[in-house]
């Protein structure tokens, strides 16, 4: 049993999907977790405190003021968790952790949290969609909670869409999983690239493209989970600083370039996830370009940063990761790439799948493998990755940087 002896909070939030919590909590205690429930006022509307009670052997915790807590409920159970799982979380419940409030057994609960977050959302679709979801889940991920799901599926009233909460067996999967990896990237540095770059065409214009930085920002905190250093070189893109990253923030191919050249040297791993610029204007306009009839613009190569790492590695990077954004013979032109650029792993995207989303579907393309993925959320495939990634570091010795000479075995 793969949780044997894992201490899991199940928080309970009110929705329909909270008599989905009942199953859960059975299958966690099946493989062998040692399980306390939590549930909101909402949530016992839903489903009944004892049945949980009858579950667990333990009555779940629904009113902070009960006269029966001695100490501070909140605090032992935050303490005591090796997890804390809120399934299903409503809308309502991420609006409420995201901002902080503290006034439910769950809510403290989850204030209090020693070990790993999740959360398993269940709504509507639109709600699922909202932007003040969509906005608080980026903030709860952010923080380093980790969403299970939605997945699509048949919701409550019966419509098809994303807002299903993710199955109890799947649930308890993702845990087990998470638990496996701990902190397997420790004393690991990672270097990320991430965002698109802007070439500038005169002081107000440039040439850019989609990419929203998520992937790459999505591997930088999920490393940083994992117990990694993380050196994140970005373009500019809309997105918070990774809790514990060192950023920097570049604009155009050629500064990303000098970014990393400088950098790469000292990373155990370079994952390069941005989106560069092939091409710049081979001259910035130093006023802004005024309009004629036409204008003929005189692009010239940028330097490829991912194929110049590729052929100055020595020892460092020990892994060196690129993407590829591929239309036609994904897997045969990703590994076309892997051995033009020097890399030991291509994550190969589909460009009918876009840029900018908050899911990806990717094959991953080593020298003697490749395996496809199912499309999933920016973070699950930023852990796929990091799998593969801790897995070829196994073959590697670890080593430190050291200033003095070169690189040393630990
Ligand atoms: N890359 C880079 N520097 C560049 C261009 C790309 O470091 N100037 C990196 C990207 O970060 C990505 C990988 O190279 O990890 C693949 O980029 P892509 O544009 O798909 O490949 P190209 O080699 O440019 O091939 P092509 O344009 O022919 O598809």
């Amino acid at each position: 049993m793969s949780l044997q002896g894992k201490r899991i909070v199940v928080g309970i939030s009110g929705g329909i999907a909270a008599f989905k919590a009942v199953e859960l909590v059975r299958e966690l205690m099946r493989r062998g977790a040692e399980v306390q429930v939590a549930m909101t006022n909402a949530a016992t509307r839903f489903v009944g405190p004892i049945t949980f009670a009858g579950l667990t052997g333990k009555p779940p915790v629904t009113d902070l003021w009960a006269e029966d807590y001695a100490g501070e409920v909140h605090v032992e159970l935050g303490e005591w968790a090796d997890a804390i799982v809120v399934a299903p979380a409503t809308m309502n419940l991420m609006a409420r952790a995201a901002s902080g409030l503290a006034d439910d057994a769950v809510l403290a609960t989850l204030a209090c949290a020693r070990g790993d977050i999740f959360f398993a959302p269940a709504m509507h679709h639109r709600m699922w969609a909202h932007e003040a979801t969509q906005a608080n889940v980026a903030r709860l991920i952010e923080r380093g909670a980790v969403m299970l799901g939605p997945v699509t599926g048949t919701l409550a009233n019966g419509e098809i869409g994303l807002g299903r909460m993710m199955e109890p067996e799947d649930i308890a999967d993702e845990l087990e999983t998470q638990f496996a990896r701990g902190d397997d990237l420790a004393g690991r540095h990672v270097l990320i690239t991430a965002g698109p770059t802007h070439e500038d065409l005169d002081p107000v214009r440039f040439l850019g493209n989609r990419s929203t930085g998520k992937m790459g920002y999505a591997i930088a905190s999920q490393a940083l989970r994992r117990g990694a250093s993380v050196t994140l070189v970005s373009g500019p893109v809309n997105l918070p600083d990774p809790r514990g990253a060192d950023v920097v923030c570049v604009r155009a191919a050629r500064e990303m370039h000098e970014a990393v050249m400088q950098r790469f040297e000292e990373a155990d791993v370079v994952i390069m996830a941005a989106a560069v610029a092939d091409y710049r204007p081979e001259q910035r306009a130093p006023r802004k370009i005024k309009k004629g009839n036409g204008l003929q613009l005189e692009l010239v190569r940028n330097p490829d940063i991912l194929a110049d790492v590729g052929a100055k590695r020595g020892h460092r990077p020990a892994v060196l990761v690129g993407f590829a954004l591929e239309t036609e013979n994904l897997e045969q032109a990703a590994r076309h790439k892997l051995e033009r650029k020097g890399a030991d792993l291509i994550v190969a995207n589909a460009a009918s799948d876009g840029l900018a989303g908050d899911t990806n579907r990717a094959t991953l393309v080593e020298a003697s493998s490749a395996t496809s993925l199912p499309e999933m959320s920016k973070h699950a495939l930023a852990n796929q990755i990091l799998d593969r990634v801790s897995a070829l570091l196994q073959r590697q010795p670890r080593r430190t940087a050291t200033k003095a000479g070169p690189d040393a075995p630990n």
